[in-house]
């Protein structure tokens, strides 16, 4: 991988400097849709309606899905002081000197470790790594409990038994990621993270309650999610995409940043095992509905995913 500069440094150093290579064209900034005058907003979805199965709940659950590709889910149950000490731990470690960051630094090849990707470490030779790792740990049990029940709601509207989607994973592997965002003296210049969709079944995000920048696509522009406190952001990843043959699509997001206050953002992937081959669900094609994905390994998939410069949504791959 290429060394990049740290950007938390960076603006420590020099706040109003934005250098060149961070600027993005207008054209790739885009004006974001403010959809304050419009009912439409992302949907919010209940999550103990859905564990018990309410009908209505479910439904809302399929109209997400298909026209949004994310939603916000409340009444989740992961107990506040879960979701609080993760995000006390997360920034009390961005704040460490970057020399005891770097101790922790992702080796090259790696998606562990501090670095301008993937924040998670089985480290366990420095004191605070240890507190880490216990709180991240409570935090994705959490979360793995969420996205279990939230598989077998999907696995219903995808008209299959509840336990169905969840066996097609052989195994939930389930990622982990902090993103931080430092304050940017040009946020209208700037992306704090390029648009990408996730390659995931589906993605769990914990955000901040009272900074905003996650944005998504939506009928061509850029929609923000505007944080509802305690609620967990729940988007459709590629996988789903691939089952569904598209009846519900990975949505491209990215992440804009603040002029004055740093974000941060906590993302659970849950994901197939490498050896998953995925392609869509016999039943989810028809003569009106012909296949439109290539089956692909789920482990080459991925990696593939990371391996390229994330622009866009480009790399699922379309059946001939
Ligand atoms: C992500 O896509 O991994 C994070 C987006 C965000 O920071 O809200
Ligand atoms: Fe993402």
């Amino acid at each position: 991988s290429i060394p990049v500069p740290n950007v938390q440094e960076m603006v420590k150093k020099e706040p109003l400097q934005v250098p060149q290579r961070y600027v993005r064209s207008q054209e790739e900034m885009n004006k974001t849709i403010d959809l304050s005058h419009l009912s439409s907003e992302i949907p919010v979805i209940d999550f103990s309606l859905l564990s018990c199965g309410n009908k209505e709940e479910l439904l809302k659950l399929d109209t997400a899905c298909k026209d949004w590709g994310f939603f916000q889910l409340v009444n989740h149950g992961v107990p506040k002081e879960v979701l609080q000490r993760m995000k006390d731990s997360a920034a009390e470690f961005f704040e460490l000197p970057i020399e005891e960051k770097n101790k922790v630094a992702m080796p090259s090849n790696d998606i562990q470790g501090y670095g301008q990707a993937y924040v998670v470490s089985n480290d366990q030779t420095l004191d605070w790594s240890d507190a880490l790792i216990d709180i991240i740990e409570a935090y994705s049990s959490e979360v793995k409990r969420v996205g279990v029940e939230l598989l077998s709601s999907l696995s219903m509207i995808m008209g299959m038994q509840k336990h169905e989607l969840l066996d097609m994973h052989k195994e939930l592997v389930q990622g982990f990621r902090v993103n931080y965002y430092p304050p940017c003296s040009s946020p209208d210049q700037v992306l704090g993270l390029s648009p990408h969709s996730d390659a995931s079944t589906i993605t769990v995000l914990m955000q901040d309650d009272d900074v905003s920048g996650l944005e998504i696509r939506h009928k061509g522009g850029w929609v923000p999610v505007n944080p509802i406190p305690d609620a967990l952001v729940v988007n459709v990843g590629d996988v789903i995409e691939i089952w569904s043959n598209g009846r519900y699509k990975s949505i491209e997001h990215r992440a804009v940043t603040n002029k004055n206050k740093g974000r941060f953002s906590y993302a659970s992937f849950l994901d197939p095992r490498d050896d998953v081959e995925v392609e869509p669900l016999d039943h989810m094609v028809d003569d009106q509905r012909p296949k439109i994905y290539r089956r692909v390994r789920y482990g080459d998939y991925l990696r593939q995913s990371m391996n390229m410069k994330m622009n866009g949504k480009a790399h699922v791959d379309v059946a001939k």
